[in-house]
């Protein structure tokens, strides 16, 4: 029955697209949908069909029915002359097409992007590096020994032998310089790693953004002009910034730079804490050991390094109150940027 089903509107198909004329069509409906119809000829047979089939069939056969009148009544339309109608049937080229869904950028990504992109005008160049790094890059090499007490502020998924995970990207450093040697203008943007409890504001995989810059006569001037060239391209304002001291073993002197916040403009507000002013990233002139370690000469170059936190500018950025949201592939959190 369902194949007959099947076959009656196959074959009404085949002659509608053959009809020409107004007679052969009311003549058509007849032998198809008329009371001796062949349809109704087909519906008879639904009360021999199990009581399981009958429900099924049924709604096949009104299916099959209601398709067949608006077929019909179309070509009625085509036949009588309606082009209007009749133009209809075919495309339409004013309707709005399928929208295409596109992928979406992190926005860690977006500003990554935007600072390097800040970083590419001022001629550094970005590299890349090992995520799964061995102690002596990650620490002695940047001026923490074994004993020294930095080690702790810096909870660390260590792995066997003298391997970790980064815990910062300035595990790239020593790495570049002695690759590159002195002159060297670089940022190096990735993941790191923490091992520590998650809440709003941690995780124990975010991103930072490292930068080094080592020359000759490099000074602090020249750390502050690059921050305010960076955060103007990523904030599309000008920014004050301050220096407060800060300890680094691998920068000295080492520095917090703070930003004057963006909310109230420094007089204070729930989100800069009445404070006037956001944290934003630690700093420093490169210490003398960690130029040696590179094998760069300390006495006739000197540099500046910072350790921006992407994932925190993000943040600052978009307002984003919940860092875990970032890495959690929620799509309806990932579709507004
Ligand atoms: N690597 C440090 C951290 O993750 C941040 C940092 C501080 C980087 C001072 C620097 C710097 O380059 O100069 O906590």
């Amino acid at each position: 029955m369902e194949s007959k089903l099947k076959n009656l509107k196959d074959s009404v198909l085949k002659d509608l697209a053959e009809i020409k004329d107004s007679q052969i069509l009311a003549d058509l409906k007849n032998k198809y949908l008329g009371r001796k119809g062949e349809l109704n000829e087909l519906l008879k047979s639904l009360k021999d069909l199990s009581v399981e089939e009958k429900p099924k069939i049924g709604k096949l056969a009104n299916e099959v029915k209601e398709e067949l009148v608006v077929l019909f009544s179309k070509a009625e339309k085509i036949i009588s002359g309606d082009k209007k109608e009749s133009e209809d049937l075919d495309f339409d080229p004013t309707l709005p097409g399928i929208k295409k869904e596109i992928g979406h950028l992190n926005p860690s990504t977006i500003v990554q992007y935007e600072i390097e992109d800040a970083f590419l005008a001022m001629g550094f160049s970005i590299y890349d590096g090992p995520q799964l790094e061995s102690d002596y890059y990650n620490f002695t090499a940047l001026n923490i020994p074994d004993d020294h007490p930095a080690r702790d502020t810096q909870d660390t998924f260590w792995l066997e032998g003298d391997n970790l995970l980064r815990t910062h990207t300035s595990n790239l450093q020593v790495r570049m310089l002695e690759k590159y040697g002195a002159p060297f203008r670089g940022i190096f943007p990735g993941r790191v790693f923490r091992y520590e409890a998650t809440d709003a504001s941690h995780d124990h995989t975010f991103y930072q953004l490292e930068g080094l810059m080592v020359d000759e006569d490099i000074n602090i001037g020249n750390l502050i002009a690059t921050m305010k060239t960076l955060l103007s391209a990523v904030f599309r304002r000008e920014v004050d910034v301050r220096l407060r001291p800060g300890f680094f073993p691998f920068v000295e002197p080492g520095f917090e730079m703070d930003i004057k916040c963006l909310v109230c403009s420094g007089d204070g507000c729930s989100v800069c804490k009445q404070s006037g002013w956001l944290e934003l990233m630690p700093c420093g002139m490169v210490h003398p050991k960690v130029l040696e370690a590179g094998g760069v000469d300390s006495k006739k170059y000197s540099g500046f390094a910072f350790g921006l936190g992407l994932t925190r500018m993000t943040m600052m950025k978009y307002r984003i109150n919940d860092i875990r949201l970032l890495e959690s592939g929620d799509l309806r959190f990932l579709k507004q940027f």
